[in-house]
């Protein structure tokens, strides 16, 4: 039987299917006192609910007095197959050391390595498990998922199968991409380029032909991959068919036109921009994800210039970048609350930029990111009266239910 959704108290529609830009990121197309029609896991109306009880009979209604509801948080960039959080790592850098020396010294990304190889894809994938429940919770209802921390031909695929094992067992949409260019494993330590090699003729043609993931990203930064070797990388993803994601300008600044023949559908991080590369930004069709939970966390004081995109017109989503290093948080709710409060980013635009924005970082703006008909029912409910609650409160979980479709 279809499920009427009543008496929201606002219902934040967010009707489109391309990103939202500028002044329109704070449209958040809200109905007051609304309602939604769900049919087989689809959107098949939306109004006030005086509207909807008009046009609809023989349905099981769900009362959202009190509540805000809103499309199903699009987690557009995380790093979940791990096993051990990174204690030791967070207590140096409580002492004053900084991401790279810790790195330098063997924490960081290589000191999660083990953990995925000695795991087997069940392991790996129940630990993803736990954490895409934790997501939802939160009001998350599609996760882009990277593999990373495996970082060998057998534990990268590895940790793709974990990620479309785990998929089948969360009733919400997951979305793999091959991150095999994180860093270079120690066994490669003193011969990088045939790492690259590695990546570029073994496991990106063996993770396209088993159809494992949709995308390949690559970090570009000092101490990972430079920007020639990350080029190699882009060009044997995009020649076996598959798409490109890149993390950029997170510690150091690199050029963003350099990937422009590459048509990344999102560049992250971007805390190093210069005007030449949010003007291309500008009259590019890639998304600029912004992960201002990783800032927090490793207790920065500057954050991306997330105004600066905004009043330029750039397409700005945000992310969680959930991994154990930089950003152990699943709470999109609490991205929002650090956008609004560290970057100067309305509640308005931080809603904008983890729905719609985020559904056009994943090219998912067809089925996902906004209430309307023909969209899949993903749907967030808050314990909320007013949309600006959702990143004011922080630090407790306010959002009551998920409703969501793979
Ligand atoms: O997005 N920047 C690279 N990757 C992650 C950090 C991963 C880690 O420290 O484990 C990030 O911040
Ligand atoms: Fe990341």
């Amino acid at each position: 039987m279809p499920t009427l959704l009543t008496h929201a108290s606002q219902l934040l529609a967010l009707r489109g299917y391309a990103p939202r830009l500028g002044v329109s990121m704070s449209d958040l197309d809200i109905i007051p006192d609304g309602a939604v029609l769900i049919d087989t896991g689809k959107i098949t109306a939306i109004g006030t609910t005086d509207e909807l009880r008009k046009q609809s009979k023989n349905v099981d209604e769900l009362d959202c007095t009190h509540k805000v509801v809103l499309p199903g948080f699009v987690d557009s960039h995380t790093h979940p197959v791990f096993v051990h959080p990174r204690l030791i790592d967070f207590e140096k850098r409580i002492a004053g050391a900084h991401y790279e020396e810790i790195t330098l010294a063997g924490g960081g990304i290589r000191s999660s390595i083990r953990g995925v190889r000695e795991s087997t894809a069940e392991q790996l994938a129940n630990h993803l498990q736990s954490a895409l429940t934790e997501m939802s919770a939160h009001g998350t209802t599609t996760v882009e998922a990277k593999s990373g921390y495996g970082l060998d031909p057998a534990s990268e695929l590895k940790s793709l199968e974990a990620i479309q094992q785990a998929a089948e067992h969360w009733p919400g949409t997951v979305v793999p991409t091959l991150l095999a260019a994180h860093v270079v494993p120690p066994e490669h330590r003193d011969n990088p380029d045939e790492y690259v090699r590695l990546v570029c003729d073994d496991i990106i043609p063996a993770a396209a032909q088993r159809k494992l993931c949709a995308y390949v990203d690559v970090f570009c930064e000092r101490g990972a991959f430079t920007p020639d070797q990350s080029r190699r990388i882009l060009r044997a993803t995009v020649a076996n068919g598959l798409k490109t994601r890149i993390h950029v300008g997170q510690l150091t600044h690199t050029a963003l036109e350099l990937f422009a023949e590459f048509h990344p559908v999102s560049v992250d991080h971007l805390d190093h921009l210069t005007d030449a590369d949010i003007a291309w930004l500008a009259t590019s069709d890639t998304v600029a994800t912004l992960l201002p939970a990783a800032n927090y966390f490793l207790g920065l004081s500057a954050f991306p210039p997330a105004r600066k995109l905004i009043d330029e017109g750039v397409a700005v989503a945000l992310a969680t970048d959930y991994n154990p290093g930089t950003s152990p948080t699943t709470s999109m709710p609490f991205v929002l609350s650090v956008a609004c409060t560290h970057m100067k980013m309305s509640p308005a635009e931080a809603i904008t930029a983890a729905t719609i924005n985020g559904a056009c970082a994943l090219n998912l703006q067809r089925r996902k990111g906004s209430l309307e008909p023909g969209k899949d029912a993903d749907i967030a409910i808050f314990d909320a009266q007013d949309y600006r609650e959702i990143p004011y409160w922080f630090g407790v979980n306010r959002c009551s239910r998920t409703i969501m479709q793979r």
